[in-house]
């Protein structure tokens, strides 16, 4: 696969607003505290939607005042350069901040607030701030970091990919190229095209798909393990029934199969796709009529097992606002967390109807709930068709919806990639009269491509 010069090597790095303002880490060191006495600042955890905070003593009269991302709210990687701002207010002495010890300064403080910005050590993780205790004054009575900016990467930009056009059509795949960050195979690991036989296992087209990708260090999504659709006829209508048991057995060999195959290449697996009802209930499908409900408890287990360093996800379409569907969902993934079944992330698909787009504030309510839950959230299969022929105002509206999709991404961190359903119109599969994806038929990038960028750059 050629390679394509680096997007974001063009880009300048936004710099996001990790705890805004209001969201305050208050510091309160005791006036007369000497080195033995110290017991350490104490911190308030941030309320802020990105980092955390937490203080501990580290000895000496020095506290060491650690910037972390909290585990389960992991955003893409910050990256360091040009490094931690912060706002500091109220307190004289002497600051040490740094990325690394090593890369450690410091900082004179003056009374009132000023910023103060760590040495760039590009790459490095966010290592700490010390606070020194203040020569020669009574105490730094209060201490105020108000605001801690940290540089993160654009949130990536993928798109499902089909097999055929990808090897095949030469547009197709130079649209992919220089448009997306990653891919989603659409079709290629669903069960009736990676299994097609009871022992048999086809996994030619995905293959070349995820060994394009890693090669060229693009990620790739998993889709899907458990659906109850594209299933291989063998499958459906077997010689003899199956019973439970062997069903179970069909399949734990299917999810260790795949997901052990890409171990280290697919770095997060659609492990169970749509299994809830619009009206909140868990469907009836031909698994949970064979195993019983339980099966996506059994197919996360047998995931996690066979690569415990991918991320496993439950899938579903029509959960971007809330409603009774998402209340299903919501209750079956608190119910598999309350049973330590190993799901750590929900996909929002983004079919939009454009007839009824979900608002800004029902997104940021949707991501909030799962990232509540201590999920990762993804938009996995975005699109959003025109809904008739192509007017100024449907395309704009298209635009803007497409953006609310990002930016709703952009302003949470639990939420760390964007897929689009389809490289270009021409192979969405609602058709290329639909007009659903970020490229028309012609692969021309529409107005809502910049603006899904944008957004997910954290630009307006
Ligand atoms: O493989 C056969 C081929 O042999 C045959 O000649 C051809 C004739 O129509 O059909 C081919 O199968 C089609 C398959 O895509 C591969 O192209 C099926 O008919 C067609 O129904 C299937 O559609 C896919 C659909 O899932 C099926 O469930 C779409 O491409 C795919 O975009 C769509 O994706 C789903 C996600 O997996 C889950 N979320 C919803 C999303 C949209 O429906």
């Amino acid at each position: 696969m050629p390679r394509r010069p680096s997007r974001s090597a063009h880009r300048s790095r936004p710099v996001r607003h990790a705890v805004v303002a209001g969201a305050i880490l208050s510091l309160a060191l005791p006036a007369a505290a000497t080195a033995d006495q110290r017991r350490g600042i104490e911190g308030e955890e941030l309320s802020g939607p990105a980092i955390s905070a937490d203080a501990t003593a580290s000895g000496g009269a020095v506290a060491l005042l650690r910037v972390s991302r909290r585990a389960r709210v992991l955003p893409t990687p910050l990256v360091a350069a040009p490094a931690v701002r912060l706002r500091v207010g109220g307190c004289r002495g002497r600051l040490r901040i740094g990325t690394t010890t090593r890369s450690m300064r410091t900082v004179r403080l003056r009374a009132g607030w000023q910023v103060v910005s760590a040495p760039a050590d590009p790459g490095a993780p966010i290592a700490g701030v010390r606070l020194a205790r203040p020569a020669g004054t009574a105490g730094c009575r209060h201490l105020r970091l108000d605001r801690i900016d940290v540089d993160v990467p654009p949130i990536p930009l993928a798109a499902s990919v089909l097999s055929g056009p990808m090897r095949t059509d030469a547009r197709y795949r130079k649209a992919y190229l220089d448009t997306f960050d990653g891919l989603t195979p659409e079709n290629a690991l669903k069960m009736n095209a990676a299994r097609p036989t009871p022992d048999g296992y086809a996994f030619e087209d995905a293959d070349e798909l995820v060994d394009d990708s890693t090669a060229e260090r693009r990620p790739v999504r998993g889709h899907t393990l458990v659906f109850d659709r594209q299933l291989p006829s063998w499958l459906v209508n077997p010689l003899l029934p199956w019973t439970r048991d062997t069903l179970l057995g069909v399949l734990r060999d299917h999810v260790t199969e795949n997901v052990a195959r890409y171990r280290g290449r697919v770095d997060r697996w659609d492990v169970v796709n749509e299994a809830v009802g619009i009206d909140g209930r868990q469907k009836t499908t031909f698994w949970s009529q064979g195993i019983g409900t339980d099966y996506i408890d059994w197919a996360f287990r047998f995931a996690h097992a066979a690569d415990p360093t991918t991320r496993l996800v439950y899938n579903d379409a029509g959960i971007e606002r809330p409603g009774a569907h998402q209340d299903g969902v919501f209750r079956l993934l608190s119910a598999l967390l309350a049973r330590g079944v190993p799901v750590e992330g929900v996909g929002l698909q983004g079919h939009i109807d454009p007839s009824a787009p979900p608002t800004a504030a029902e997104l940021d309510a949707t991501i909030t709930r799962f990232a509540d839950l201590g999920l990762r959230v993804e938009i996995t299969e975005a699109d959003v068709p025109l809904g008739g022929p192509a007017t100024p105002e449907r395309i704009a509206a298209q635009t803007e919806t497409y953006r609310r999709l990002a930016t709703a991404c952009w302003r949470h961190v639990a939420c760390d990639r964007m897929t689009v359903w389809g490289v270009a119109d021409t192979a969405s599969w609602m058709g290329v009269k639909a007009s659903a994806t970020l490229l028309d038929a012609a692969y021309r990038p529409k107005p809502a491509l910049e603006a899904t960028r944008r957004a997910l750059a954290g630009e307006r």
